[in-house]
């Protein structure tokens, strides 16, 4: 009798239709609640950095120091720069209101009032980060000139034409329809108006390169709480059907998924040594409240995926027609 071998190569799916099945809007709200174990890995970052206004992967060029605060500062910085550039040539110059689509814990939009002078409105659809983001911007004396709401990117609560300038950072991975976020965009956004975004990007040559890749693949999405990734191309597309256009798109994975990546890799190497990962362990607890193996699988998934270039980094700017 012949014997076959089931396990076949996968059938190829282009990345940004592979979907996490498991996905659950559930799993956000754990992941940025302290709920789920995904979060201890905000824990464990939190002895560098200020997790508590600051959740994307941060920016940073060759000799700077990444783990800290001043790398989420540089990653917005970047953002801002582009679209006030692109802002000054707009026919809403004089406007100064800016929307934050997922603003998280707020640090993003404080920041965007103490650096550049903006109002801004944020919409979240975690509770627990929409609270804390208020209680930072009284903390930081910038409310109400920064508020933010409970809302979600693909229903935005605000009329059409509201704003003119808006942008979204590093947010979109945990959309599960990006089309509906980005042509709710376009309809708060007046004509003229600029946007600017940060997300994830799927390498679709590397996701289906072999099955072993499409497994690792599968456990970072699930890891990161993320329905699906938008790749380049795909991207491309349904910007072309929203009446937002392309001005400028860049990858800079060099500077930031590489580091994290390479970090990751040093993680693993140190946690080799039994004694010293149980001596860490219980350091970690007491310090942070993390549980060091919910860390170290988050760590295992990122650098699996991050280590063969699986994973991009996008930053686009946009205008309104
Ligand atoms: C990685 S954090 C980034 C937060 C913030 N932009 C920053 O840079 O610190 C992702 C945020 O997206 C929010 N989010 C996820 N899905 C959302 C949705 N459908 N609508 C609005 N916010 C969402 C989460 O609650 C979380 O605050």
């Amino acid at each position: 009798m012949t014997m076959y071998n089931l396990k076949l190569f996968p059938q190829h799916i282009p990345a940004h239709q592979i979907r996490n099945d498991t996905w659950h809007l559930g799993d956000v709200h754990g992941q940025y609640s302290y709920s789920n174990p995904h979060a201890d890995l905000y824990q464990y970052l939190s002895q560098w950095s200020d997790m508590e206004s600051y959740l994307n992967v941060g920016y940073s060029r060759p000799g700077q120091y990444h783990l800290h605060t001043s790398s989420h500062k540089r990653l917005i910085n970047r953002l801002a720069h582009g679209l006030l550039d692109l802002h000054a040539q707009s026919v809403h110059a004089g406007d100064r209101h800016l929307l934050d689509v997922a603003s998280g814990r707020g640090g993003a939009a404080v920041y965007a009032r103490q650096r550049h002078g903006l109002t801004v409105t944020g919409v979240d659809i975690t509770p627990y980060n929409a609270q804390r983001a208020t209680h930072n911007a009284q903390q930081k004396q910038v409310w109400p000139q920064v508020r933010f709401n409970m809302g979600s990117a693909d229903l935005l609560p605000f009329a059409d034409n509201s704003f003119s300038l808006i942008w979204s950072i590093e947010s979109p991975a945990h959309f599960p329809n990006k089309p509906a976020f980005l042509s709710e965009v376009s309809r708060v956004l007046k004509h003229g108006g600029c946007f600017t975004f940060a997300d994830l990007l799927a390498v679709e040559k590397v996701v289906n390169a072999s099955d072993e890749n499409r497994q690792i693949y599968d456990r970072f999405i699930e890891m990161w709480d993320v329905p699906y990734l938008e790749t380049v191309d795909s991207y491309r597309h349904i910007l072309g059907e929203t009446g937002l256009r392309l001005q400028r798109l860049e990858i800079v994975t060099e500077y930031n998924l590489d580091i994290l990546n390479r970090d990751c890799g040093l993680f693993l190497w140190l946690s080799k040594s039994k004694w010293l990962y149980n001596q860490y362990k219980k350091f970690l607890k007491q310090r942070t409240g993390a549980n060091l193996d919910n860390v170290y699988e988050h760590v295992l998934a990122s650098y699996n995926a991050l280590n063969i270039g699986m994973i991009d980094y996008g930053l686009f700017w946009l205008t309104r027609e």
